[in-house]
């Protein structure tokens, strides 16, 4: 199963092991990740579930969906190279290591 790191803005770091969730935000949830509330649970209506994927990895995880870039760019009035909502990262084996940045604020 893939694994997940996720990085706090403080620096710190937590490895997560993934179990079958369908979406980073599922594993994010499971774990309490701090900073991630993901209020709306994965229905793309709170933009809190944002992260910044580590530059090393952008190109593999893809760039945001429509839908998705325009909640990122109503909330943030613009969409910052990387920032990505996790319930819209599907977990897969090839995102094994995917490294994660959590924003110092939310949506
Ligand atoms: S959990 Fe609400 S938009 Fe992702």
């Amino acid at each position: 199963m893939p694994q997940i790191v996720f990085v706090q803005p403080d620096g710190g770091r937590q490895t997560l092991a993934t179990a079958g969730e369908p979406t980073v935000m599922h594993l994010a949830i499971r774990h309490d990740v701090a900073g991630l509330p993901a209020e709306c649970g994965g229905q793309l209506v709170c933009a809190t579930c944002m992260v910044d994927v580590a530059a090393e990895w952008v190109a593999r995880v893809g760039p945001p969906g429509e839908d998705e870039r325009d909640m990122i760019e109503d909330t943030l009035g613009q969409v910052p190279e990387g920032r990505r909502l996790c319930c819209r990262i599907t977990v897969t084996e090839a995102l094994d290591g995917l490294v994660l940045h959590v924003p110092p604020v939310q949506g």
